[in-house]
């Protein structure tokens, strides 16, 4: 079973946007199953770094729609993205040097709350800001 499930509260209604997240909470339970069976280094590093990735473009994606609607309070938002990927950033750093110094299971927790939290409580209010706008977007390419 999926460490963390997709659930309806979490979709925003933006394809591309719910496509990204999904994939991003797919990749969280990727990284919690290598931990789990206990895989070796290298390929949990290589998970981290898909994560990492994934996240930044999604990250890109988001500010761009944003601006590109005047969303007033995009600067704000960046700030918590950058925010939530230095934070993950360091505890991957902390955990590649020393594994043991760092309670591997609740890494993967601490990413999915960060993760999580970012959605319900920072996404919604531009996919909100969107709506009143009566914008809909179906595709961000
Ligand atoms: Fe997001
Ligand atoms: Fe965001």
């Amino acid at each position: 079973m999926a460490f963390y499930e997709w659930c309806d509260m979490l979709e925003t209604g933006i394809p591309d946007v719910d496509e990204q997240h999904n994939a991003v909470l797919r990749m969280l339970n990727d990284l919690h199953e290598s931990l789990n069976r206990g895989k070796g280094k290298e390929e949990i590093v290589r998970v981290m770094d898909s994560l990492m990735r994934y996240t930044t473009n999604h990250h890109e994606t988001e500010e761009k729609l944003m601006q590109e609607h005047g969303y007033p309070e995009l600067s704000a938002h960046r700030s918590e993205h950058l925010a939530l990927r230095q934070n993950a950033a360091f505890f991957q750093e902390c955990w590649m040097k020393t594994p043991d110094s760092v309670r591997s299971m609740a890494l993967v927790k601490l990413f999915s709350e960060w993760f999580i939290t970012h959605i319900e409580n920072t996404d919604f209010r531009y996919v909100e800001f969107l709506k009143v706008k009566g914008i809909t977007p179906t595709s961000l390419q």
